[in-house]
């Protein structure tokens, strides 16, 4: 793991080198794809179940393994966030009720006008590919279509500021700024990570921040940005499962999540869509 051809900075960020890029490169694109594929089964009546073990069957099939199975207890290739879960929901498990659901759900079936967040890790050739994007079940109603086109935009503008010479303080302000000014939040409880051969790795990316604050980014730190935007109050709280993390106010959330590498000049997104489908709608 501690690999001695790739240094580490003072903040034990790992420094790889130009050849490592070809490997995340093929990681980014499988998770990538992955989600591109899931587009179509995304729609009322399907189940969480399904779309994660069509999920499973993909990675299996790619001759890749899946991050998240046997991850700290974990047991799916995938996490499925619906509505006000605001990551880390499980596939199969029922779908906690929001606050605009007419009544509790029994179980995990989709229902029309639904917004989840699928996210995808998956090893390849030992190299990480982090991803996740928001689909909607149905007829999107225009403020969760909003909240999502706001979440999507507000990574983007991360992603902008990644340049050598920039820090990550630069990254979390040009999110949280974008985002309050829409007059949403930004979660503080979740935040981005580096990877590469590991799936979490320091540092933390925050996705608030002040600019010219924390480490300074430098070509070859390979890492995530995945903020998660509430159209309510920030504060999360993590159910009796000890994974599903929710709204405390039960108002809606989003996320989207790319795998991106500092280089000499900017930034290069690993988990770009092969189809164009990030956004809008993967489905
Ligand atoms: N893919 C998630 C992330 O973006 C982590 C999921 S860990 C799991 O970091 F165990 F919940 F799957
Ligand atoms: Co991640
Ligand atoms: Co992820």
């Amino acid at each position: 793991m501690d690999d001695p051809r790739n240094r580490l900075t003072r903040d034990g960020i790992r420094i790889y080198e130009a050849n490592d890029y070809a490997g995340m490169r093929k990681a980014g694109e499988l998770a990538a794809r992955i989600l591109d594929e899931i587009g179509p089964l995304v729609h009322p009546g399907q189940t969480t179940a399904e779309i994660d073990r069509r999920i499973e069957t993909m990675v299996d099939e790619a001759g890749a393994t899946s991050a998240t199975i046997g991850y700290k207890g974990y047991r799916h290739a995938s996490c499925i966030s619906v509505n006000h879960v605001v990551c880390h929901g499980i596939p199969g498990g029922k779908i906690p009720k929001w606050k605009n659901d007419p009544h509790p759900r029994a179980d995990d079936t989709l229902m029309d006008g639904d917004i989840l967040n699928v996210d995808v890790t998956v090893i390849v050739d030992g190299w990480y590919g982090d991803s996740s994007r928001m689909y909607v079940a149905g007829a999107v109603k225009p403020y969760a279509e909003r909240l999502i086109k706001v979440t999507h935009d507000a990574l983007m503008r991360g992603i902008e500021a990644v340049r050598p010479g920039n820090s990550f303080g630069d990254i979390g302000f040009a999110i949280q700024s974008y985002v309050e000014a829409q007059r949403m939040s930004v979660v503080r409880d979740f935040c981005g990570h580096g990877l590469g051969r590991v799936f979490h790795a320091p540092p933390n990316v925050l996705h608030y921040g002040r600019p010219a604050t924390r480490e300074t980014l430098e070509p070859g730190m390979f890492f995530t940005i995945e903020p998660m935007v509430n159209l309510g109050r920030p504060e999360t709280k993590v159910l009796s499962d000890d994974w599903t993390a929710v709204t405390r106010d039960k108002h809606l959330s989003a996320q989207f999540e790319h795998s991106v590498g500092v280089t000499e000049t900017g930034v290069e997104i690993f988990t770009l869509s092969p189809a164009g489908k990030f956004f809008p709608f993967a489905s």
